[in-house]
C-alpha cells in the first residue's frame, strides 16, 4: 500500500505481520502506523515495529518523479536467515511463543536446524541460576530424535521443545552470566 503522511510517501506491504490483519484499515498518527486489530505498531519509514510480539512490515523504496509516485516492487529486507536468528532471539529473550513458531519455520525452511538448537542451548547455558536445567534435558533430548522426525512434524516438535524449555527456564530464576 502507498501512504501519504505528512507531505512524504511511504510503501508498506498491506499485511500485519503479526496476524494478516489489512494494515490500509490502521490509523497514523506522528509516523507510526498502529494494526487495529491487536494494536501493534510500526514505523511508517522502515516498517520496522515498535511490538516485538509483531515482526517488522516489509518496505518498498518509494519516491516521487515529476508528480508520480515510482516504487521498486522488491522489498527491503535483510537476508532471511539473519531476519529469523533475530527474531529467534527476540522470541528466546523475551518469551514469545508466536515469534519463536515464526523463527522456526522461517529456520527449519531454510535447512538451519542446529542453528536454532545453537542457539537455544547457547541461550539456556547463559542465563541459568542453578546449574543444567530440566529444560536443557529437553533440549538435548529433542536435538536427538529430530533426525527421525518427518519433514512435517520437525517444525512442531522443535517448536513445543523450545516452549516447554523457556518454561522451564522461566521456573528457575533467570540470571545473565
Ligand atoms: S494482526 Fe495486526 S496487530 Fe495483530
Amino acid at each position: 500500500m502507498i501512504i501519504a503522511d505528512q507531505g512524504n510517501v511511504y510503501a508498506l506491504d498491506n499485511r500485519c505481520p503479526h496476524m494478516g490483519f489489512p494494515l490500509q484499515r490502521g490509523t497514523i498518527r506522528d509516523g507510526i502506523l498502529t494494526c487495529h486489530w491487536h494494536h501493534a505498531k510500526f514505523d511508517l519509514g522502515s516498517g520496522c515495529m515498535f511490538d516485538p510480539f509483531a515482526d517488522d512490515v516489509p518496505s518498498f523504496y518509494v519516491e516521487i518523479r515529476g508528480g508520480e509516485v515510482w516504487l521498486d516492487p522488491n522489498p527491503i529486507e535483510e537476508p532471511p536467515r539473519e531476519h529469523w536468528l533475530a527474531k529467534l532471539d527476540d522470541g528466546l529473550e523475551q518469551n514469545i511463543p508466536l515469534v519463536l513458531a515464526k523463527s522456526v519455520i522461517g529456520l527449519e525452511g531454510l535447512g538451519a536446524t542446529k542453528e536454532i538448537l545453537k542457539r537455544a542451548s547457547h541461550f539456556g547455558l547463559h542465563n541459568r541460576a542453578a546449574g543444567w536445567s530440566t529444560g536443557l534435558s529437553i533440549l538435548t533430548a529433542m536435538a536427538n530424535v529430530l533426525p527421525y522426525l518427518s519433514e512435517e512434524d520437525r517444525p512442531l516438535a522443535l517448536y513445543n521443545a523450545l516452549c516447554m524449555w523457556r518454561d522451564r527456564q522461566r521456573g528457575s530464576r533467570l540470571i545473565s552470566i
